[in-house]
């Protein structure tokens, strides 16, 4: 359930790129620690991930751009729905106010210089989500447990990657010395903020 509207969440209604997708039946007081923790992570990111798209729509004015950028918003609200009806607000981050200005600059700044700077700011940022839920994922499969949270996590996974691939197909040229340098940037960003956001 939606702990905000209480209506049961579906997966998001648009186009989906991944199996459908079980309810979540596990209640937030039975998953381990360490789970919580990566959930938390997960909701941060997913809450970066539209603002992303928000700063993106706030500066360019590309009509290629803008149409990437709402649809893949919509996706990732999607997802953001999916795990506030798992991780109750008393679990979620604390620097939630960061990850959003985090999220919104990621976006709006590569907008500033452009097509190419927006789809490879978004193959920086899903390489690195795609990697983050796997990892989740994998652990859950060594341990056996949440077959729920499990299928949750690998929906959101595989809407990533198309999101990737589809700003990989979109970027037609290589990226230039600047545009490496700030994806790396992107990349260490991103893991610097799921460390916080583990723990806060
Ligand atoms: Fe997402
Ligand atoms: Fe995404």
């Amino acid at each position: 359930m939606n702990a905000t509207t209480g209506h049961a969440i579906a997966p998001h209604a648009t186009a989906s790129h991944a199996p459908s997708l079980p309810r979540v039946t596990t209640p937030a007081s039975s998953l381990p620690a360490w789970l919580i923790d990566e959930l938390r992570s997960d909701h941060a990111g997913e809450t970066g991930a539209v603002m992303i798209y928000r700063g993106i729509l706030a500066v360019s004015h590309d009509a290629g751009v803008r149409s990437f950028s709402e649809r893949h918003k919509a996706t990732e609200q999607g997802h953001l729905d999916l795990l506030e009806a798992v991780l109750p607000p008393a679990q979620r981050s604390r620097l939630l106010p960061i990850w959003r200005v985090a999220g919104w600059l990621t976006g709006a700044i590569p907008a500033l210089f452009g097509p190419r700077a927006v789809y490879a700011t978004i193959d920086a940022v899903e390489t690195f989500v795609d990697h983050h839920y796997q990892a989740q994922i994998d652990r859950l499969d060594a341990e056996g447990i949440h077959p729920d949270i499990r299928a949750l996590l690998d929906h959101c996974r595989l809407e990533e990657v198309h999101h990737r691939d589809e700003a990989r197909d979109l970027g037609d040229a290589p990226p230039n010395a600047a545009l490496r340098l700030w994806s790396r940037l992107v990349g260490a960003g991103s893991a610097a903020a799921v460390s916080a956001a583990r723990r806060l």
